[in-house]
């Protein structure tokens, strides 16, 4: 294997596809496997190379998949492991990898483990899941304790997330071999790559000691109890040692609350990952009703401190948007921005850093938030307990609903808008989500035929990145780094030098036209440019 094949994944564009919202082929209104496979043309038009499934194992689908009973089958919801088998040859046919998600921390609550654990305290099974006599006062991630009593074996057990996702217990070596075995059943099946779920809360604190309350019920939050416990890297090298060595697959850690000053533990030579995804640089925040709100400035610093801790350990995975989060158009903007623009000026940045760009569907359009009013519309749980919290804090329902219309994760679900026709292209049958009803204007089709739509800006920057060596590998230096408006910085390989001057603000910027003297616009999401200044969300490219 040459040094460039191992790296493949280092020089493509990675796309990530929540299953149920992408593509119905038989019209039951989720999307499918087949889905999929019949837009694999359209994926290779923008330029992906990389196709990341949330997960379509076996499922109750209580947290859409996310919930897993059996690695080893597809969610019928999904279609077959033939229909897998098929996307697999399509996607390699193609020169496309498939990236699938291991969630790896808690299985659900309908899975043989789990019903082998909870029918006694002597069953072969009784230690693949953590159990207690008594609750401590950790609050899961979906709100409420993350302890459940269970009728049939009389003892508590414990969950970060929802109580239907009991969490694993990695200090068993059984369980720890079954889960690489699981890996490597994917490695044969030839994927190129895992991303890889809520890893940071696999080793937890040894004494299970209660923690200081963060709310008014007395609970405090699990993730600031487990995540990133010390020893949960030993665990790691094992699991890179058994699954990952000598193998032709990258992965990418999703890793809430890694800061850069860390990474080196986590990525790269010395760590267990090739990426980690880190939070650092998103809107939100974990307790919605105390949103985070970031400036350009904070946003800056806090991708700019990646690009540089990247620089010698491991590499970076770019992205705004996933399908846990808000529309990025939403969330780094005020309401009037015009949302094509910052699409286009997100697109810059999402391109042109130093690293792996990760689109999420739809991201490629510009699609936005829902506007729902009613807690009744929302699908996804987080958003339901969110509220629920809100209203117990004494916010109103206005307030409540509007942290929930802000942040819910449905936002990111509604189904991809292919074109204006009936439920947007994306099924025959009734959606499982409701359609943005902005669909009619923003969709697929209607952008393929724009020239200056965001999906044809998407397609001709990714088309030059591809063809770049300096965007492909060239080094990172930020400048202007005290700007408040201006997102800015220089991309150098070979002698060669690019730079990139995004104004992420909704207000004309100005710098210094000795940054780009002597070099060439090459592309930009604003014709007649000026130097000098940079209007409202305007992206320019000098060489
Ligand atoms: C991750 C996933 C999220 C899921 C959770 C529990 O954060 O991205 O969608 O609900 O893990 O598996």
């Amino acid at each position: 294997m040459t040094q460039m094949d191992s790296d493949w994944w280092k020089h493509t564009v990675c796309y990530e596809i929540y299953p149920s919202s992408f593509k119905d082929s038989n019209g039951d209104g989720v999307g499918d496997i087949k889905g999929i496979t019949s837009r694999l043309d359209y994926l290779k038009s923008l330029g992906v190379g990389c196709i990341w499934l949330t997960p379509v194992y076996a499922s109750p689908m209580k947290d859409n998949g996310y919930d897993v009973s059996d690695f080893y089958q597809i969610n019928p919801l999904y279609g077959s492991m033939d229909d897998m088998d098929e996307l697999l040859a399509e996607a390699k046919a193609r020169g496309m990898k498939i990236v699938m998600d291991l969630v790896f921390n808690h299985m659900s609550e309908e899975s043989a483990w789990f019903l082998e654990s909870k029918k006694s305290k002597d069953n072969p099974k009784s230690d693949w899941f953590i159990w207690r006599d008594q609750p401590n006062n950790w609050r899961g991630i979906f709100g409420g304790s993350a302890w459940t009593y269970s009728e049939e074996r009389k003892q508590y057990y414990l969950h970060t997330f929802g109580s239907f996702q009991p969490d694993l217990n990695w200090e068993n070596p059984e369980v720890r071999k079954a889960l690489y075995d699981i890996a490597n059943f994917w490695i044969q099946k030839g994927v190129g790559g895992f991303r890889i779920d809520a890893i940071v809360y696999i080793k937890k604190p040894s004494d299970f000691a209660d923690g200081k309350p963060d709310a008014s019920d007395g609970t405090v939050f699990i993730h600031d109890m487990t995540a990133n416990t010390e020893g949960i890297l030993d665990f790691l090298h094992e699991f890179k040692k058994n699954v990952l060595d000598g193998k032709n697959v990258f992965t990418v850690g999703e890793a809430n609350g890694i800061h850069p000053e860390e990474l080196h533990r986590w990525v790269g030579k010395d760590g267990v990952f090739d990426m980690l995804f880190e939070f650092n640089h998103l809107q939100g925040g974990d307790i919605w009703y105390r949103p985070i709100r970031l400036s350009t400035l904070d946003v800056k610093k806090a991708i700019f401190q990646s690009q540089k801790a990247t620089e010698k350990n491991g590499w970076y995975p770019i992205f705004f948007e996933n399908h846990d989060k808000p529309r990025s158009v939403n969330a780094y903007f005020s309401e009037k921005a015009n949302k094509e623009l910052a699409s286009k000026a997100l697109i810059t940045l999402l391109l042109t850093l130093r690293g792996t760009p990760f689109v999420y569907e739809g991201e490629e359009i510009g699609m936005s938030n829902v506007n729902w009013n009613s807690i009744d519309d929302y699908n996804e749980l987080n958003s339901r307990s969110q509220y629920e919290m809100a209203l117990q804090e004494g916010f109103s329902h206005e307030q409540s609903i509007g942290f929930v219309k802000a942040l819910s994760r449905d936002n990111a679900r509604t189904p991809m808008q292919w074109n204006d026709s009936l439920n947007a292209g994306f099924s025959l049958g009734k959606p499982w989500l409701q359609l943005n009803e902005n669909f009619t204007q923003v969709n697929v089709a209607s952008q393929e035929k724009d020239p200056n739509s965001p999906l044809n800006y998407f397609k001709r920057l990714s088309q030059l990145r591809k063809n770049h060596a300096v965007l492909l590998n060239g080094d990172f230096a930020p400048i202007l780094e005290s700007d408040p408006q201006i997102f800015a910085y220089r991309r150098t390989w070979n002698g060669k030098s690019l730079t990139v001057l995004v104004n992420l603000s909704e207000m004309e910027a100005s710098y210094a036209s000795q940054i780009v003297e002597g070099q060439t616009l090459i592309f930009s999401n604003l014709d007649g440019v000026k130097l000098g200044t940079l209007r409202p969300l305007e992206a320019n490219i000098f060489e």
